[in-house]
């Protein structure tokens, strides 16, 4: 089965899938993208995606490419097509194709491209072990709320953890606080068993599991505190963990080499990761 991609209007073979060199996502990284995981055939928290992508577009001035109803279509069509029960959906939008100057073009429709893909979230042995992080200094802009396609400084942070056998690296501020992994969110659970991840704010990307993790550790009666933490609260702390579309939340046991709590995965993670699937599983997201 041969996988397709969506181009600018048209569904074509994955290997002739192409944009024109002067699209601005390609010389500008002037555009945004969403990433949706999809299950058995269903969108995950489609609606939080896609208000998001809104959201995102609007702030950098990128006209919307189709309205939400055509999207969903065109979204469908490619999980169909491809074939797929479960993967990712990868749906990007650029300021579109113009001679290579800086400010915007004028009257040139925006470029909305489409990947679907298999992906398997991490092993449930990953999720028992849990992974290791480390820390960097964020080197990113202000409007990390924006998920723009300009990726670079999260690369390298990828890289950097890669290369030192981390599974993630969380960037760190100016102040010495947490902002974000990057490319998941970053929490902590405290010795006292409160729940804490950085407040939404344009130093980090309001992560869609990260919300809808809030929204269940509500359910499950945890104490939530939304605000930042530096890398000492973290290393002290009884439990860390990550979250994002593709790994849901994902425990963290040891940080710069260090292990977290006893160094193993934490009670409070573990609840939160099985609400997660059972949500996703009721379709509740
Ligand atoms: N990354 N922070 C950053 C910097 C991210 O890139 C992501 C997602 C998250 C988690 O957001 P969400 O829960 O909405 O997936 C946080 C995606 C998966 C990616 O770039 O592939």
């Amino acid at each position: 089965m041969s996988r397709i991609a969506y181009v600018n209007g048209s569904y074509v073979p994955f290997q002739d899938a192409g944009v024109h060199i002067e699209d601005r996502g390609y010389q500008f990284a002037d555009g945004v993208y969403e990433v949706i995981y999809f299950e058995n055939g269903r969108l995950i928290d489609a609606e939080g995606h896609l208000n998001r992508l809104d959201r995102s577009l609007g702030l950098v001035r990128i006209a919307q490419p189709m309205s939400r109803a055509a999207l969903l279509v065109v979204i469908r069509r490619m999980i169909c097509l491809n074939r797929l029960p479960s993967g990712i959906l990868y749906i990007q939008v650029t300021r579109g194709v113009s001679r290579r100057d800086h400010p915007f073009p004028k009257d040139v429709p925006p470029s909305l491209v489409m990947t679907v893909r298999r992906a398997a979230p991490p092993s449930e042995d990953m999720a028992q072990k849990g992974v290791s992080v480390i820390t960097i200094p964020d080197q990113r802009w202000a409007r990390c709320d924006i998920k723009t396609i300009g990726l670079l400084p999260n690369l390298l942070g990828k890289q950097t953890a890669k290369e030192q056998g981390a599974y993630e690296a969380w960037m760190v501020d100016r102040d010495g606080f947490v902002t974000e992994g990057t490319s998941t969110n970053a929490w902590i659970v405290t010795k006292e068993g409160r729940l804490v991840t950085r407040n939404a704010e344009p130093a980090i990307l309001n992560g869609i599991t990260r919300r809808t993790l809030l929204r269940l550790a509500e359910t499950l009666g945890l104490t939530l505190e939304e605000r930042s933490f530096t890398v000492a609260e973290a290393k002290v702390a009884a439990e860390a963990f990550l979250s994002s579309t593709t790994g849901y939340a994902l425990p963290v046991v040891s940080i710069d080499g260090q292990p977290v709590g006893d160094g193993k995965a934490g009670q409070v993670t573990w609840k939160l990761r099985q609400a997660y699937r059972r949500a996703m599983q009721e379709g509740e997201i």
